[in-house]
């Protein structure tokens, strides 16, 4: 089966429910507190994993209790880890998560993530029918690095471009397929939706650029262009969303890993967007990334 290698961050998420912010100086009390593995990379690898993606995953953990349990997880998901390095002396990535009414505000300390630098061993790695996926909490100079040796053995390319860096448009011409989320499609385009009708505004990218463009819109499901059109699939309705961290991972993850099987591209989309629904019906990022058996029950 062709494979799916990511390339990203892996943090320990501390997820709290909170109705609000306090101001500065101010202390309130929030409700819930957990602690869930995440980080964008780790998470679309798992996501892609747990429908039966053969993945591997290039990251990179701190030399603390929290690297290992990293580990540990995404072995026990069936992830491919041998890319993963353990950077002695720094802290594994920590990402705070503050759910507000089912929507989320988060801060990553990116710690051992922002040293990933490995890349070479991917180029003996790839076949030219695997994927090559990445998002940005990692060096932007690496995700070029694996763009460049992806490119070089003919891998397709994905980039969910979170968060959001403006250095990412100079990597276009190595970018097959790019999902951003409104705000970052703002940010690829250089200006707000308020000044430019979203429909004209992806006609024009797809005018414009060769890299496909899928933009995620949450409760407004997942708009793409396809044959000169711009189609959108709705959110997924009657499923009760509990959390939204990590939607966008599981999309882009799920994506990659039915790209990789074949699955026809339009297909592959609208799976895709009900994956990411059902990741939303329990707290945590991963926790409610489905398995196969699990979608083909949904479906
Ligand atoms: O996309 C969700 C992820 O963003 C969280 O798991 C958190 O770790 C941050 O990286």
């Amino acid at each position: 089966m062709n494979r799916v290698f990511v390339l990203g961050s892996i943090n320990i998420d501390i997820s709290m429910e909170t109705d609000g912010f306090p101001v500065i100086g101010e202390t309130m009390l929030g409700g819930s507190v957990d602690y869930y593995m995440g980080g964008k990379g780790g998470n679309q690898a798992v996501a892609a994993a747990r429908i039966g993606g053969r993945v591997s995953l290039t990251a990179s953990v701190g030399g603390d209790t929290f690297g290992e349990k990293a580990l540990e997880h995404l072995r026990a998901e069936g992830v491919d880890t041998r890319f993963v390095t353990v950077k002695d002396g720094a802290f594994t990535g920590i990402a705070s998560i503050f759910r507000i009414h089912s929507d989320n505000a988060i801060i990553v300390f990116p710690g051992a993530n922002m040293l990933l630098s490995e890349t070479a061993e991917l180029v003996e790695a790839f076949n030219d029918k695997d994927l090559f996926v990445a998002q940005l909490e990692v060096p932007l100079e690496t995700i070029r690095q694996g763009l460049y040796y992806a490119k070089k053995t003919n891998v397709q390319t994905i980039i969910d471009p979170a968060p959001f860096h403006a250095d990412i448009v100079n990597m276009l011409d190595k970018i097959d397929i790019i999902t951003p989320n409104e705000t970052e499609f703002e940010g690829l385009i250089g200006h707000t939706l308020k000044e430019q009708d979203m429909e004209e505004a992806m006609l024009e990218w797809a005018e414009n650029h060769d890299t496909q463009l899928i933009v995620t819109r949450g409760s407004q499901g997942v708009s793409y262009v396809f044959d000169g059109e711009v189609r959108t699939i709705s959110a997924v309705k009657d499923i009760e969303v509990l959390d939204t961290t990590g939607a966008g991972d599981t999309f882009t993850g799920t994506l990659a890993a039915f790209l990789a099987e074949g699955m026809p591209y339009e297909t592959a989309i609208e799976t895709a967007n009900i994956c990411a629904a059902l990741s939303t019906t329990k707290i945590g990022a991963q926790t409610g990334m489905p398995t196969r058996a699990e979608l083909r029950h949904f479906k």
